[in-house]
């Protein structure tokens, strides 16, 4: 089989993004722009792999060094794209074979695109391929396809363009399969006599169809996969295109969502077959979501485990922590960081729990706050019980054994342990040990005085 390499152009600053980050650092919820691009190059497994860096080259070299099969070359001066390329086959000389151009800020290109497009090229025998696509409004400036009788023959910058041409609507993603014994001469021989005086790379089509060589455009369905990052407003489309391709790919493994395009999911996030998302869930960072687990609508989860059969109910939020088998959490639960439930464990509303650890069949049913605690096994914590873990200073740590029944209203004083098949009165403030079977209770005596309005 023939060589491939693969160049990826990324020495442009980015002006419209702002800041002092070079643009192909800008990150996505795949990290950065350029990791993408090269994450997508790595699997046509190329002989070479070559990035030509240019504005802050050295903090892009640094992103990149895990990779040792990138070579680098650097573009000191932004002179065009055909120069870039130019800078680019110095470091690539006497290689012979296929030539991939990406750039490092179209970060949607999918492997099957670029295989498919390498199939067409192969198939047809071309000199030249080019990725192409239909923006989605007439208000842009990319580079226009021009063909004579159908047949291919130029590509037509913006600022070059004659009326008749600025009308064409099929436009050049940038993105190229050339064969090298074709490409090194093209780019030699670039001239930048134009309108933006640069080095166009698209200069090659031209040449090439003066030479009498096969050039072809591989048309993409969807735009947004040849779509460039140059505004933070492009990059949030990006972060949209990459959540819904996530949302179709879960529903195509059986996920069911009540309402799809409301909900945002991280790329990484695996969900399993069965489990239903409410509308407008949010599922982010290593999220991992067992099968016939509910999620209702608003849930906010963040980096955390939900095993089989839990339901977590309506605006829920839950972040870095782990829900056991057969949970049920919220409605309205706030489950901040390292709570660790386990199986059988129901959390209900207005429930904030924190370095919590919930043994299997805890239950904390109504408005209680706990937080650096342990819980055993079959405890019932009554309504609007605290775990008061906080002197104004310092955190202090409440351990409660198994079977253990608070009830309603009690303010548990940490440090304190209160220890298994323990009874704790309602509205209690306890601010010592409890022994295993005590009743305890903190109660001012009961006045009743009979008659007293009417005396008064
Ligand atoms: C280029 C194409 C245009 C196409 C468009 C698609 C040319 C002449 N034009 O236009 O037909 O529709 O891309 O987005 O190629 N770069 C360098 N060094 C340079 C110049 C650019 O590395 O000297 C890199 C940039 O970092 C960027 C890419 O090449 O990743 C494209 O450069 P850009 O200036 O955006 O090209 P356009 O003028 O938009
Ligand atoms: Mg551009």
């Amino acid at each position: 089989m023939e060589k491939l390499a693969v160049i990826i152009l990324a020495a442009g600053k980015g002006t419209r993004m702002g800041g002092e980050t070079p643009k192909v650092l800008a990150k996505t919820l795949h990290g950065t722009l350029i990791d993408s691009v090269l994450n997508t190059a790595k699997k046509l497994n190329p002989e070479e792999l070559l990035v030509v860096t240019g504005f802050k080259a050295e903090f892009v070299r640094e992103s990149l060094k895990s990779c040792t099969k990138i070579k680098f070359a650097n573009q000191t001066e932004q002179l065009g794209t055909g120069h870039a390329a130019k800078i680019a086959l110095d470091e690539l000389k006497g290689f012979q074979g296929k030539i991939l151009i990406l750039y490092g800020d179209v970060p949607l290109i999918t492997l099957e695109t670029l295989k498919s497009m390498i199939s067409q090229h192969d198939l047809k025998k071309s000199t030249v391929s080019v990725i192409t696509f239909i923006p989605a409004n007439s208000n842009h400036r990319y580079g226009r396809i021009i063909k004579s009788e159908d047949k291919f023959v130029a590509i037509r910058e913006h600022a070059d363009c004659s009326p008749e041409e600025l009308a064409v609507k099929e436009c050049n993603s940038g993105i190229y399969l050339v064969d090298s014994s074709f490409l090194f001469p093209a780019v030699a021989d670039l001239k930048n006599q134009n309108k933006q005086k640069e080095y166009y790379l698209t200069d090659i089509i031209e040449r090439a169809t003066e030479e009498g060589q096969n050039v072809e455009t591989y048309l993409v369905e969807d735009y947004v996969e040849v779509l460039g990052v140059n505004t933070h407003a492009e990059l949030n489309q990006i972060n949209i295109e990459i959540r819904k391709r996530k949302v179709s790919e879960l529903m195509a493994a059986g996920v069911i969502f009540e309402n799809p395009t409301s909900c945002v999911i991280d790329p990484e996030v695996e969900i399993e077959s069965g489990v239903v998302v409410g509308s407008n869930a949010t599922i982010k960072g290593n999220t991992k979501i067992a099968k016939e687990v509910i999620i209702e609508g608003t849930c906010h989860i963040i980096n955390s485990q939900i095993a089989e059969g839990s339901h977590i109910k309506l605006a829920s939020r839950i972040e870095n922590s782990v829900i056991g088998k057969n949970c049920s959490v919220g409605p309205c639960a706030h489950i901040r960081p390292e709570t660790v439930m386990g199986n059988d464990v129901k959390i209900g509303n207005f429930v904030e729990t924190k370095k919590a650890t919930l043994a299997n069949g805890v239950k904390a049913s109504h408005l209680s706050y706990l937080g650096d605690c342990e819980i055993g096994e079959d405890t019932n914590i009554g309504a609007g019980t605290i775990t008061c873990n906080y002197d104004g200073k310092n955190k202090f740590q409440t351990i409660i054994g198994k079977n253990v029944f608070v009830g309603s209203n009690s303010s548990l004083v940490a440090p304190i342990k209160i220890n298994d098949n323990a009874l704790i009165g309602a509205g209690s403030v306890i601010t010592k040990d409890i022994k295993s079977n005590s009743l305890a209770l903190t109660r001012a005596t009961l006045i009743e005085k009979e008659n007293y309005k009417k005396k008064s």
